[in-house]
């Protein structure tokens, strides 16, 4: 218990100097929510560059042991220094990462199709919200089908993650699936963007298309850009500065970061790109720095 004696008497209110966090929190479209929700939010975005790098990691969830992700154990610790969020599945993280690594942690909380499928756009909420809880996330990332024949069944997804979401202060990071038959045009991809974020999600995650700053400025949150196919490092690193420049918030990436033969290098290069406003080819240039120098970058 306080001492009360000779306890001072609060007096500097500063009745005449406006509430300093009245307006203006960083992350796009998240002003009104509540503080819990807020720090969250922090813990994936920068609030120096507003940016998140996220390594996506949960391609487990419906692709099995992909090449690169065979050993969890051993890629994520190697890479987690060098990204913001780790993003994968609960079974991956509870098993493959240990507490310790104080990284923000996203959690793929759907599920349901497989690779060996056709058609991949029927799926289940796979986790309940009080294990999320139990493991500290800070989202629930929710596959969305827009356009497929699991559409409804995956807007039903996202709206009970979204609603058990703001019973807790857990954000929802709304995932635009593109699926084999499904179209990725701009269109798409501004009707699909917007149509999640208006379910109420903190987060869209999509890929880049054409227009991709209409698709950015018609999305009322932030928008992280997830990498796709594998591709060569130098393209890789000018996606993320083109989606970057025209106003993502951060890539959600990850055979472009686990499947490069310099994985560590990769993470680091777009990490520039992300927070400290490296261009591309100054990105891909300390790249090749970092590769034909590794004893001198440890
Ligand atoms: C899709 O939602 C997958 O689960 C991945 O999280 C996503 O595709 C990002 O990974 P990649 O950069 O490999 O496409």
């Amino acid at each position: 218990m306080a001492d009360l004696e000779g306890l001072k008497v609060a007096k500097d209110y500063h009745v005449n100097v406006p509430f300093a966090n009245q307006n203006g929190f960083f992350v796009k479209g998240a002003n009104s929510l509540d503080w819990g929700m807020k720090k969250h939010l922090t813990n994936i975005f920068n609030p120096k560059s507003g940016n998140t790098v996220m390594l996506a990691f949960d391609h487990g969830y419906f692709m099995g042991s992909t090449a690169g992700l065979e050993r969890l154990d051993l890629l994520v610790p190697k890479l987690a220094p060098y990204v913001d969020v780790l993003m994968g599945t609960r079974g991956a993280i509870r098993t493959c990462v240990a507490p310790e690594i104080t990284k923000s942690v996203v959690l793929r909380v759907s599920a349901g199709s497989s690779m060996i499928q056709d058609d991949l756009s029927h799926e289940v909420v796979a986790m309940d919200i009080d294990d999320c809880i139990r493991m500290n996330a800070d989202a629930m990332a929710v596959q969305t089908f827009i356009g497929a024949d699991g559409q409804l069944e995956s807007l039903d997804n996202l709206n009970k993650v979204i609603n058990a979401g703001f019973r807790y202060s857990i954000p929802t990071l709304g995932v635009v699936a593109v699926g084999k038959q499904m179209e990725r045009t701009p269109r798409f991809f501004k009707l699909a963007t917007r149509i999640v974020a208006e379910m109420g999600v903190q987060m869209v995650k999509t890929y880049d298309c054409e227009d991709f700053d209409e698709v950015v400025a018609a999305c009322p949150v932030p928008i992280v850009v997830a990498g796709g196919k594998k591709i060569p490092e130098k393209d890789a690193l000018h996606l993320a500065y083109d989606v970057i420049s025209k106003g993502a918030h951060g890539v959600d990436m990850g055979r472009n970061i686990f499947q490069s033969a310099h994985p560590v290098e990769m993470a680091k290069s777009i990490h520039k790109i992300v927070h400290e406003g490296m261009t591309d080819a100054e990105a891909y240039e300390y790249y090749e720095d970092l590769v034909a120098h590794p004893e001198e970058n440890q």
